[in-house]
């Protein structure tokens, strides 16, 4: 069980590494880099990488969701996991993934798909952009508050 349960905890670590990280990637490295390139080279480019992302995002949290209900199940009975000071950065902590995942489906299948087929150039294509710009960072915080939360986990045992 020892096994087991390491192989779980690493990759409920490696599922929130890619997903965070891949989101700091891109809002540090990937946008800057694409910002600079003319609209005929940029949009393409987001499109295919965003396509791709999508998979790795829906997958890491496919994997967090599983393997954090398996975690919590070895914590304890269900309702003492929720009391106390564990209990109450736990339900931050699933607070703050369920807002993440409805940014996430916001940004994956309206605003996302929305950008890909406005015009560059317009009022309406930049009003998009600010807006998905915008959210996606608003995402990436609530990523690192998700983080900073396990962290406090931690040092809060039940
Ligand atoms: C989807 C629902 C989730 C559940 C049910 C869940 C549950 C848990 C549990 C029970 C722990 C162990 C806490 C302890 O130390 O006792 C944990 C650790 C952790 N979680 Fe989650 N989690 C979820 C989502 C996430 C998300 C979305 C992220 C990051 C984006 C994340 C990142 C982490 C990290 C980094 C740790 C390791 C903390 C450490 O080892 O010190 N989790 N999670």
């Amino acid at each position: 069980m020892v096994w087991m349960d390491a192989v779980i905890h690493w990759v409920h670590l490696m599922a929130a590494a890619t997903w965070v990280g891949g989101m700091i990637f891109t809002a540090l490295l990937l946008n800057p880099l694409l910002k600079n390139m003319s609209p005929e080279i940029r949009m393409p480019l987001i499109r295919a990488l965003g396509v791709r992302f999508k998979y790795a995002e829906w997958g890491c949290l496919a994997a967090l969701a599983l393997t954090g209900t398996y975690k919590l199940s070895r914590i304890g009975a269900w309702g003492p996991i929720f009391e106390g000071s564990f209990g109450a950065i736990l339900s931050l902590k699933l607070l703050l993934t369920a807002a993440m995942v409805a940014l996430s489906l916001l940004h994956s299948f309206l605003w996302g798909p929305g950008l890909t087929v406005a015009t560059p150039g317009t009022e309406d294509f930049a009003r998009l952009r600010r807006r998905t710009i915008f959210w996606a960072r608003v995402n990436l915080s609530l990523g690192l508050v998700v983080v900073f939360c396990a962290a406090l986990l931690r040092m809060n045992p039940l």
